[in-house]
C-alpha cells in the first residue's frame, strides 16, 4: 500500500544488483511512494544487466559509480541533479563487499590489502558520498541519507571477519557526519542495522543459512525481510522522521535485545 510519503522528492539509490538486493526493494518502494530516483552501482555490477529491468520499472536513469572513487561520486551527483533539475532529497548507501570473506579468509589470517579494500568499499565510501554531497551542495535542506549496517558492529559474529570493523566505521561516520551535516544543512544521516537477509552479499558469508535460522528463532518477530527493510527506509526518507539523525536503528525483529528464546532452548534439549 502506498501513502505518497515521498511525493515530489528525488533520491539516489545505490547497490541494486538483482531482485534480492535490499536496494532493489527500496527503489521499488520509493517509486511507489512517489519519488523520482536515479540508480547507481559499480560499473562491474552493471555488466550483469539486471539493473536495467529495475530502471525500466522505476523509470530511472542509471549512473555508474564505483563507490571508492570520489570522481565517480562527483559525476553521480552532478548528473543526478541535471536529471532532477535540482538537488537531491535522499541517498541510500547499500554497498558492502569484503574480499577476505569472498576468499574465505579467517579472522586470524586476513590479507591486509583486502582488509583496506573492505573498509574502502563498505565504510569509507559512505564518507565519500557525504563529503562529496556537501562540497557540491547536492542535498536539499531536511534531506536524508541512510546506510545499511549489521549488528556485528556491536557484537561478535565470527564469520563476519573484517566486515565487522567496516560496519563499526560506517555507523561512526553516520554519527560524525550526521552532526556536521545537521548543523550545516539540516541533513540527517542514519544507519539501519538489518536482520540477516538472503541476498548476494548476505549469502556470501560463511554459515549464512544456519545463522539466518538461528536469528529467526531468537527474534520474537522473526527476521526482518528485505521488503520490510524497504518500508522502514522509506519512512526515514520521508518528512515523518525529520528529527531522527546520527542513529543506528535496529531493524531486526527484536533480535538485538533478546538473550535467548524458547525456540532456541528447545533446540538445546537432548
Ligand atoms: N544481506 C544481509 O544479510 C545484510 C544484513 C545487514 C546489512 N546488509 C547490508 O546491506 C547492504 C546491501 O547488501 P545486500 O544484502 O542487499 O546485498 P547485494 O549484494 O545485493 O548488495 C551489495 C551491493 O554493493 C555493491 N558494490 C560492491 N562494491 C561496490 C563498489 N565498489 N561500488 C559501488 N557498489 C558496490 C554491489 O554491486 C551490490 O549491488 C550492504 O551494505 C550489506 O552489508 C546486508
Amino acid at each position: 500500500m502506498a501513502y505518497g510519503l515521498l511525493k515530489g522528492k528525488t533520491g539516489i539509490i545505490s547497490g541494486a544488483l538483482n531482485e534480492k538486493s535490499i536496494a532493489w526493494k527500496v527503489a521499488l518502494r520509493a517509486k511507489e511512494e512517489g519519488a523520482k530516483i536515479v540508480l547507481t552501482n559499480a560499473p562491474i555490477a552493471m555488466r550483469m544487466g539486471e539493473i536495467n529491468k529495475l530502471a525500466e520499472i522505476c523509470e530511472a536513469p542509471i549512473i555508474a559509480a564505483d563507490a571508492t572513487s570520489v570522481e565517480d561520486i562527483e559525476n553521480l551527483y552532478i548528473k543526478s541533479m541535471e536529471s532532477f533539475g535540482g538537488k537531491v532529497d535522499f541517498v541510500l548507501h547499500s554497498i558492502g563487499m569484503s574480499p577476505n570473506i569472498r576468499k574465505g579468509k579467517a579472522y586470524g589470517d586476513l590479507n591486509y590489502d583486502w582488509f583496506l579494500k573492505s573498509v574502502d568499499i563498505s565504510a569509507l565510501s559512505f564518507h565519500k558520498f557525504l563529503q562529496t554531497a556537501e562540497k557540491l551542495d547536492a542535498i536539499n535542506e531536511w534531506g536524508s541519507v541512510v546506510g545499511l549496517s549489521y549488528m556485528a558492529a556491536q557484537r561478535t559474529f565470527p564469520f563476519y571477519t573484517d566486515m565487522a570493523e567496516a560496519k563499526a566505521m560506517l555507523e561512526s561516520i553516520a554519527r560524525s557526519y550526521g552532526y556536521r551535516y545537521g548543523k550545516l544543512k539540516k541533513v540527517r544521516v542514519n544507519t539501519v542495522s538489518q536482520s540477516p537477509t538472503e541476498t548476494s552479499a548476505g549469502s556470501g558469508i560463511g554459515g549464512f543459512d544456519k545463522f539466518f535460522d538461528f536469528a529467526d528463532k531468537i527474534a520474537p518477530l522473526g527476521n526482518a525481510s528485505a521488503d520490510s527493510c524497504a518500508d522502514y527506509v522509506v519512512t526515514l526518507f520521508s518528512d515523518l522522521t525529520r528529527m531522527v539523525t546520527m542513529q543506528n536503528l535496529f531493524h531486526d525483529g527484536g533480535f538485538v535485545n533478546t538473550g535467548i528464546s524458547e525456540d532456541v532452548m528447545a533446540l538445546m534439549e537432548k
